[in-house]
């Protein structure tokens, strides 16, 4: 057995012992079935390398304080994958078959399952490939879905520190394009604007609408939220801003556990005077709190740049106590292993 720091995890790729592997061809998959080797043999003419066919999810599995093991709202994963396939002409995958090759890995992967208190996951990284010898631009004949793992502990360093971010010139997505599915090509655009924001000394960069670059979208790799001075909980609404299933779950929490107002609307990147705190939420990066958001070099702080806002924190334990068994979830927000 590997011996793991647990309370010095970062978001990092550590090899488990299983993965699992399944095969699309003739109009349908095969069992699947787990394997130790983290390598994946594919033709050099496979449309994922060259066409970007291919899409991901990300999702965690807990540990509770009674030693048990609890998925996240593996449900919305998989209908998210769902409508990523919907979008790129991929092999839809049921639910079932989705939520079972998670349970496998996990339970293969046991002991990679941080301890309760480490406030660190086992991070679950679902994804399909186009594979199969295709030269034109189409669908793929065959398809791979697969399942790796790793534990993990805060996305952005720190964990629970107010980040600062940077509007960026780029989009990372097209206004009809592919913005509100999760496929790889989404993340090939945002590796340079995020290399830019890193350069600068920032977390990474927002970024905003990419008809009019007046709005804020998200971060690279998670959604933005902010609390308005009268106590709203605010997040953007656009066709190209990926549906996080965090926004989502905080959008109930804060509505039926915090009673506080809920809106999905444009926010003005000019207009963010309108908010007393802010954060990205995500699988990965959880609640990060927002110190401050640099736009046109003007920079504008929120709640602190090194201390988090009450509202946030509340979020984030709320949030967290269900993720980690402590706090009575919402029906059918949590898949245990018996
Ligand atoms: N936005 C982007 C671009 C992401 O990559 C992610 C991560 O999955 C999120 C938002 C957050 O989504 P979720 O809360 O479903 O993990
Ligand atoms: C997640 O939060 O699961 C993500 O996919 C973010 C990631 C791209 C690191």
């Amino acid at each position: 057995m590997k011996k793991i720091s647990w309370n010095e995890l970062e978001f990092k790729y550590m090899k488990t012992d299983k993965r699992f592997v399944s095969r699309w061809k003739n109009g349908q998959w095969d069992q699947g079935r787990l394997k130790s080797d983290n390598h994946i043999t594919l033709s050099e003419a496979s449309t994922a390398l060259h066409y970007g066919q291919q899409c991901f999810e990300g999702l965690k599995a807990y540990r509770t304080r009674h030693n048990r093991i609890q998925l996240f709202r593996p449900e919305e994963n998989a209908k998210r994958m769902q409508e990523s396939c919907r979008r790129l002409l991929m092999p839809e995958l049921s639910v079932e078959k989705f939520i079972r090759a998670c349970e496998l890995v996990v339970r293969a992967n046991e002991y990679y399952v941080p301890p309760y208190g480490t406030n660190s996951a086992l991070y679950l990284r679902p994804f399909m490939i186009g594979v199969g010898n295709i030269m034109g631009v189409k669908p793929a004949d065959e398809y791979l879905f697969c399942v790796y793992c790793s534990p993990v502990g805060p996305y952005f360093k720190g964990g629970l520190k107010p980040v600062e971010f940077v509007t960026s010139d780029f989009d990372r997505a097209a206004p009809m394009g592919t913005g509100g599915v999760k496929v790889g090509g989404n993340y090939a655009s945002s590796l340079y604007p995020n290399h830019l924001a890193k350069k600068q000394g920032y977390a990474d960069c927002i970024y905003l609408d990419p008809k009019t670059h007046t709005k804020i979208e998200e971060v690279g790799a998670a959604n933005f939220f902010g609390i308005t001075h009268d106590e709203t909980f605010v997040t953007p609404e656009s066709y190209s801003i990926l549906p996080s299933i965090t926004k989502q779950s905080l959008l109930y929490l804060a509505e039926h556990y915090m009673h506080l107002k809920t809106q999905q609307r444009d926010v003005c990147v000019d207009k963010l005077n309108e908010f007393k705190e802010a954060g990205a939420c995500g699988t990965a990066a959880v609640i990060t709190p927002i110190g401050s958001i640099t736009h046109k070099g003007k920079k504008h702080v929120f709640y602190s740049e090194d201390k988090v806002g009450p509202m946030t924190m509340t979020l984030f334990n709320t949030l967290t106590n269900i993720q980690f068994g402590d706090l009575e979830a919402p029906k059918d927000w949590i898949y245990r292993f018996d």
